[in-house]
Formats: structure tokens, sequence, C-alpha cells
């Protein structure tokens, strides 16, 4: 059942999708070649027993129609990784490059610290920070099964993360959120979804933003991310941010996967016009996560 307060939200938000978020898909399975390891074409000629589909916004992502993909000898080599389809976006969106200095400022399970490390070849160098140990596990042994060799692991509060005097040339901040976007295929979420812990999360984020700012060189780039749905968790914050910090708001190109611009006005609240340069993505637009996405530069 959802949650009276979240209904309400996902009528004024994605009014003609409402009846699908009572309803519980199974979302195809999707991975990513791991390029540290192997070729997209030698994997794909490996992997031939698979019913296997491009996804079309991710240049080594594909959709897989089999239940089993964790049962085989490229799987445990590490020589692909399971990831949901949108949740390829942000670190595309981020672009990080071979020289550059990049903070993952809330890393565990390590999904996107991996890509990255693949789209920069192992070369530069990756924080990949997070606040919880038991979850740092997980985040070294992925890093380790994937062959990531340009990315140290760090366990602090992304809160005061500015205080090691080291700043980045790009971050990625893919926030501790709700995850009512991932309700599509997760009908938990809504028995521990509630406003306050919304509230709660939102002043977080904030926090997280403002410490990613402070250690982002100027003309540096970060990417807010959330797999939420809601207002306060997203544009909210974005909202925050070019009021208060010196960020602005970049256009996100995607191609081949449906968007839509962010919200400029929800219930009584009127953000900042530049926030509608995030894009939110409705699950059902293309039966993937819900995810909202910010690409902010330090001026
Ligand atoms: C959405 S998950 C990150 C998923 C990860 N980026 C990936 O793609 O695999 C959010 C993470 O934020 C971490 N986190 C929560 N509060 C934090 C804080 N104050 N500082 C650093 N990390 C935090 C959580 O432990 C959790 O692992």
């Amino acid at each position: 059942m959802i949650p009276k307060l979240l209904e309400a939200k996902i009528r004024t938000i994605y009014p003609e999708s409402f009846d699908k978020f009572n309803t519980i898909v199974k979302l195809k399975k999707s991975f990513r070649v791991n390029t540290l390891k192997i070729s997209k074409k030698e994997l794909i000629e490996r992997l031939n027993f698979f019913e296997i589909e491009k996804i079309p916004w991710c240049d080594h992502g594909f959709f897989v129609s089999n239940e089993n993909i964790t049962n085989t000898i490229e799987y445990f080599l590490g020589y692909y990784y399971i990831q949901d389809s949108a949740s390829m976006i942000p670190p595309i969106v981020l672009d990080p490059k071979e020289n550059e200095l990049v903070l993952d400022m809330t890393a565990s399970p390590g999904s996107k610290t991996t890509q990255m490390a693949a789209l920069m070849n192992n070369k530069g160098l990756i924080v990949a920070n997070d606040i919880n140990m038991k979850r740092l596990t997980a985040l070294r042994f992925n890093l380790q099964k994937c062959g990531v060799a340009n990315a140290i692991v760090t366990n602090l509060d992304g809160r005061w993360i500015h205080n090691m005097q080291v700043s980045f040339d790009k971050i990625l901040l893919d926030a501790p959120c709700s995850s009512s976007g991932t309700c599509i295929s997760n009908p938990n979420v809504f028995s521990s979804w509630n406003q306050g812990k919304v509230n709660q999360l939102s002043r977080l984020q904030k926090q997280l933003l403002e410490s990613a700012y402070k250690c982002l060189n100027e003309g540096g780039v970060i990417v807010y991310s959330t797999c939420s749905i809601d207002p306060e968790e997203n544009e909210e914050v974005i909202d925050f941010a070019v009021k208060n910090l010196n960020l602005k708001t970049e256009k996100i190109k995607l191609n081949h996967i449906k968007t839509r611009d962010s919200l400029t006005v929800f219930e009584k609240r009127e953000y900042d016009s530049s926030v509608k340069n995030a894009v939110r993505i409705n699950p059902f637009d293309n039966m993937t996560e819900g995810f909202f996405i910010c690409k902010l530069r330090k001026y």
C-alpha cells in the first residue's frame, strides 16, 4: 500500500502514471561490461548462451532475459557487474577523465565507483568513501573483483570530508535517500517510507552537498543523484545549493532515454528556475528504477 502522503506526491508529479505505481513490475536484469578486464565484444561472444539486448543509453550496458546471471565463470571473474540500467547514468553524466582526481562521496557497494574506474581506464585517482563500515566490505570486495587499481577507500562522514583538505576535479554524490524511486520493483520501500525520514534525509543531503562543494576545485563538477521521487530529496536540495553556494546547474544531454524536466514548483514551494536543468527519470517511462540527476559546476 502506498502511504497517503506519498500517494499525493505521485499524483502531483506523475499523475498519468499513478495507477502503475500500485503494481509491482519485474524489471529486466541488466549488467555492465567491466572493460578493465575484458572487451565488450569478447564478453558478448562468451555469453552467447544469454539472451541479451543493448541498453540504448549506456555504451557498455546490456539487458538480459535470463534469471541466473550470477551463475557464470565470467561473473565470478568480475568480467561484468550487475547494475540497474538507470543507475549507470550518473557516472556517464560526471564523465570522469584519466587525469582527474575524483571523489565518490557515498560509494558503497561500489557500482558507480567501478564504473568510473573503467571510464578512467584505471588512471587518475578515485577516493571512494562511505560512512558505513559494513558496507565498505562490499565496496572493497567489488573494487578488488573488478580489478580497480586507481581507487583508495576512506571511511569518513561525508559531511566533514572537506576537513581532509584535498580538493577534487569531480565529485559524485549518489546520496543516501528514501529509495522511493525503486518502488517499481520493490514494494518494501512503501512500508519504510515516511515524511519524517524524508525531511531528515533532505537535511543530510544538503549537508553532504555543501561539504562536496567545499572540497571541489573552482570550475569542477558535482553530479548529485538519488533514486528517490520525493522533491524534498531532489529539487529542494538543488534549490538550496544554487541559492547558498557558488554552484550553477548545467543542462544534461542524455540520448535514447526518456527523461522529464524537474519541478520548479511543488505544493507551495517555488524552486530556483535553474533547478529545471536537473532531470527526473520516471520509473515507468523506461522500466528502470526512478532517478533524479543534477550536474552542478563551481564558479
Ligand atoms: C545510495 S547508496 C550509494 C550507492 C553507491 N553509490 C553505488 O552506486 O553503489 C548511499 C550510501 O551513502 C552512505 N552514507 C550515508 N550517510 C553518509 C555520510 N554521512 N557520509 C558518507 N556516506 C554516507 C550509505 O552508507 C550508503 O552506502
